[in-house]
């Protein structure tokens, strides 16, 4: 079972996450945790180039790292794990361009939609978790964030936009996930970390259980 995870800075995705993976080791389900951008090693230093705000990257050039790193991903790290029977758990994916490079940057979402689908070779998630919330709440948790570990704003490149394009951002994905409600689950990320947890684990169990019968 594949499962990604989706939602604007400070959405809270990394706290979900080890949620999760906490809650899997204590079950023994086997399971890979990964990300985007680096979950692969090629994904590693493409990354390191994509977050570091010194490099000016044009919107083309920003899209085909994303991509390559997607097109890495799929086939060296999330294909052969789901081949092995575990379920893979990412942190971002294809998603994440369609709002960012497409509703951020304003890149045509039919040619994303195109170059996504290259990029997963058919692998679409069979779940994939939104987590909503206001973007001037996110940014908020992510500027506290990053004050608390000593990293300057820019740091992560699009914690720097302005409201307006987090708030694209937020209605990019909504939209998304009405459109393709068979794989989204939307949650409200302005609850308590333990109640976004609880809300997750219902679905993740329960789908689980649909695909074993
Ligand atoms: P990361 O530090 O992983 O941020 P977060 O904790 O918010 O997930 O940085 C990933 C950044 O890359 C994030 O700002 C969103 C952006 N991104 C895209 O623009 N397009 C993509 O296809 C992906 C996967 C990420």
């Amino acid at each position: 079972m594949f499962i990604t995870f989706e939602g604007i800075e400070g959405s809270g995705k990394g706290t979900l996450l080890r949620c999760v993976r906490e809650w899997f080791a204590e079950e023994g389900i086997a399971f890979l945790a990964t990300r985007e951008p680096g979950g692969s090693e090629l994904g590693r230093t493409l990354r390191t180039i994509l977050l570091d705000a010194r490099n000016h990257v044009v919107p083309e050039a920003e899209l085909f790292l994303y991509l390559a790193d997607r097109a890495q991903h799929v086939r060296t790290v999330i294909r052969p794990a789901l081949g092995e029977g575990r379920v893979v758990l990412s942190d971002r994916y294809a998603d994440s361009t369609i709002v960012y490079q497409g509703y951020g940057r304003q890149i045509s979402l039919d040619k994303l939609t195109a170059l996504n689908e290259m990029a997963v070779g058919g692998l679409w998630p069979h779940l994939t978790v939104l987590l909503d919330l206001p973007p001037e709440e996110g940014l908020a948790r992510a500027h506290r964030r990053n004050q608390e570990l000593g990293l300057t704003v820019t740091e992560g490149r699009f914690e720097g936009e302005s409201i307006a394009f987090h708030t694209r951002i937020r209605q990019g994905y909504l939209l998304f996930a009405r459109n393709n409600a068979h794989r989204f689950v939307v949650v409200d990320a302005m609850q308590p970390p333990a109640k976004v947890f609880a809300e997750v684990r219902g679905v993740i169990a329960e789908r689980m259980r649909e695909r074993r019968q």
